[in-house]
């Protein structure tokens, strides 16, 4: 009799030919496709829902040449195996979706709002037990990881910028036998490496800093574990969350100037974070690269940078804040990060959030230093 094929075929890449290469090389060489005399440079998305017969993908929800190559790049950069997914919930969701029923979960009590309000429900419907606490109070939560299925962690944390010692509570966890997840997405692998610190999943918003210009939805899981591996191409085939192929390749081209815009996000970041300590109107300003940061000391150790998010809490609490979120041109008023765009948002308008009532959080984009620091200090006078 004839094989069997299983629709949810897949193997894990091969990443070793990029291994030792700096991230700012893998962002451009990584995932362009087999190396061929006249194929293009760029894999193209391949805008198809059935393949012809043969030895590769049958059906597109299976997989595209364009995922791969997306995933080929991630996965270099994180050093694990990549699945990219129609947004980052759905990352989210399949990771909570393979656990055990009932299973305990240790999570952030600051994780992003979505995260936290999908444990909520799951645990209203008796499918999992999630258990928030204060990650950057490492002993309260190396205890809290006794009988833990899952530790979930986010660093930075959204929207507060707390930075969890991931490289701790990933061995406690371990110790437990708890599977430790990381979500990357404020840092991104080019600042920050979860699996040299433990992490056996690593999560992006690929809509974030990844793909970087604000115009797509996506999502990834990294791993290292086969078995989970299994599981998230599983839960990703017949879950049905799955990618469209322009936004993949949109994202993928996006991640190619990843480094280059990073770099220039973070250093407005830096210099923002330190005109914004002296300005009057300013009663707070929270970036882990300011000494003043509570875990400023476990960012030097555990992250490349303080990154480009930046928070600060303005005198004369929430309808300050509103007034000069209105009042910006340069920078948008508008919620999400990652994108090339300055923009900034009161966190506590979004319902379950539990920033302070003054509390902006601003995603730096690479726009002219003096452009964001004028249209700032006008929106704040
Ligand atoms: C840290 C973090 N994780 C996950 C998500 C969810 O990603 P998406 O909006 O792509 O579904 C977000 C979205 O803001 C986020 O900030």
């Amino acid at each position: 009799m004839s094989e069997k094929r299983a629709e949810h075929h897949a193997e894990p890449l091969d990443l070793s030919r990029w291994e030792g290469l700096d991230p700012a090389t893998i962002a451009i060489v990584a995932g362009r496709g087999p190396e061929e005399a006249g194929l293009p440079i760029n894999v193209p998305p391949v805008l198809t829902s059935v393949y012809k017969t043969g030895p590769g993908i049958l059906y597109g929800r299976a997989g595209n040449p364009i995922w791969s190559a997306f995933e080929e790049t991630v996965g270099a950069l994180e050093g694990g195996t990549c699945l990219a997914f129609s947004a980052g919930m759905a990352a989210v969701s399949a990771v909570l979706n393979g656990l055990p029923k009932g299973a305990k979960v240790v999570y952030s009590a600051d994780s992003y709002t979505g995260t936290r309000q999908q444990l909520e429900r799951l645990a209203d419907k008796g499918v999992l037990s999630p258990v928030a606490i204060d990650v950057t109070d490492a002993e309260a939560t190396v205890a809290a990881c006794e009988g833990a299925e899952l530790l979930w962690l986010e660093s930075p944390t959204n929207p507060m910028l707390s930075i969890p010692d991931i490289a701790r509570l990933a061995s406690a966890a371990h110790d437990h036998g708890a599977t430790v997840v990381v979500d990357n997405t404020f840092a991104t692998p080019l600042l920050q490496r979860p699996f040299e610190l433990g992490a056996d999943i690593v999560i992006h918003s690929a809509s974030k800093f990844i793909s970087g210009h604000s115009d797509l939805i996506m999502g990834l899981a990294v791993t290292r574990d086969e078995g989970w591996y299994d599981e998230l191409l599983r839960q990703r085939t017949l879950g049905g969350a799955i990618p469209g192929p322009l936004e993949t390749y949109l994202a993928l081209r996006g991640l190619r100037t990843l480094p280059v815009r990073l770099e220039k996000a973070q250093a407005n970041a830096i210099e923002l974070a330190r005109r914004l300590q002296e300005h009057p109107a300013i009663e707070k300003v929270i970036y882990p690269g300011l000494p003043s940061h509570p875990d400023h000391e476990i960012a030097t150790r555990q992250m490349r940078g303080p990154g480009a998010m930046l928070c600060f809490v303005v005198v004369g609490g929430g309808d300050a804040a509103d007034a000069a979120c209105e009042r910006v041109e340069v920078i948008t008023h508008a919620t999400s990060l990652g994108g090339i765009d300055t923009s900034m948002e009161r966190r506590s308008r979004w319902e379950g959030e539990n920033a302070p009532e003054g509390l902006i959080r601003m995603s730096v984009g690479c726009e002219a230093i003096e452009d964001l620091w004028t249209d700032l200090t006008k929106a704040l006078s």
